[in-house]
């Protein structure tokens, strides 16, 4: 009783003082997707255990569906400090972190399962590290799962029936070269354009995993899906630099783990839309057909001239410890 008074004393000092309450700091968080994507929910399973390991010391505020830009543009704002923190897709990372395009080199991963296992490992881990030179604090990998093409000019079995598609690829050389070898007709574009330039008829089509066509509805401006599963679509959870030096080791300690379960909250969602995707894009009018591995190996064959800009980039013998990575 004795300390609950003495607290109400004090509390009505504070006030009657006219003191500040503490400052929360604020986290902006921006991502290209809806609140019910992948990254929302990854976003707010970020938030929830930050919340609920600091108390209110900080306080987000949630920039869906690129409100504070295209991805690009959101990570420079990370670098100069006005953003606190992001989950993008690799797009645009290797304009950031050069080595980080080697994971979007196509068919390099055999499953999920393989990426996230080389992700996971020294070999993304070192790349993860890169970001801290740049401006930027790479907290964890996520994911998108695998890419496949999505369009309104034809279904797609072969190489050839992607000759000249008018295809909007990520800003992205690796993903720019591999369309360019199958001699499709590849735009890079930012994401926030995409929708209107489908729309508008400027592009033909586009590429994307079940995650983003199921969350963003691209059903209603695509009539076609091809399941290429051409390449693995890594995402990352990034913070700014000069914010994650304003934080003690207990609180990064807590954004580490925040960012470990974010991760599997995003994984967990691309699991579910792998296996409940395709269904929901039929039942909602998209006509769809699967590549098969004979299919698929024709298409590898279409971009095989692209490996040898890939290897001399990023070096045959990582490319090859990624494709051999057990
Ligand atoms: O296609 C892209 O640019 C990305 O996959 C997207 C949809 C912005 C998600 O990061």
């Amino acid at each position: 009783m004795t300390f609950v008074t003495r607290g109400l004393v004090s509390t009505g000092l504070i006030l009657a003082a006219g003191l500040p309450a503490l400052a929360q700091t604020e986290v902006k968080i921006g991502y290209a997707l809806a609140p019910d994507s992948h990254y929302g929910v990854a976003a707010v399973r970020f938030e929830e255990v930050v919340t609920a390991e600091t108390g209110d010391a900080f306080s987000f505020k949630h920039f869906p569906s690129s409100g504070l830009g295209g991805e690009r543009e959101v990570i420079e704002g990370l670098q100069i400090g006005t953003i606190e923190a992001t989950i993008v897709s690799s797009g645009t990372l290797a304009n950031f972190v050069p080595e980080t395009g080697v994971f979007d080199i196509p068919f390099l991963f055999r499953d999920l399962t393989h990426a996230r296992a080389v992700l996971d490992g020294p070999i993304g881990q070192d790349i993860l590290a890169k970001f801290d030179n740049v401006g930027l604090h790479g907290l964890a990998w996520g994911e998108q799962g695998f890419r496949h093409i999505t369009n309104n000019r034809n279904a797609i079995q072969t190489p050839a029936d992607v000759q000249s598609l008018k295809i909007r690829t990520m800003e992205n050389p690796v993903h720019l070269a591999a369309f360019n070898a199958m001699g499709a007709a590849p735009t890079p574009m930012a994401w926030p354009e995409v929708i209107s330039s489908l729309q508008q008829g400027v592009i033909d089509g586009q590429e994307n995993p079940l995650s983003v066509i199921v969350s963003v509805k691209l059903d209603e401006v695509q009539k076609y899906l091809t399941l290429s599963g051409h390449v693995y679509s890594p995402a990352m959870l990034l913070v700014s630099k000069p914010f994650w030096e304003g934080l003690d080791d207990d609180q990064k300690a807590v954004f580490e783990k925040a960012a470990a379960e974010a991760v599997t909250a995003m994984r967990g969602y691309v699991d579910e839309v792998e296996t409940t995707g395709v269904a929901t894009l039929k039942e909602r009018g998209m006509e769809v057909n699967e590549l098969s591995p004979e299919q698929k190996a024709a298409f590898q064959e279409a971009i095989a001239s692209a490996y040898e800009g890939y290897y001399e980039t990023y070096g045959k013998d990582l490319v090859d410890s990624i494709v051999t990575f057990q």
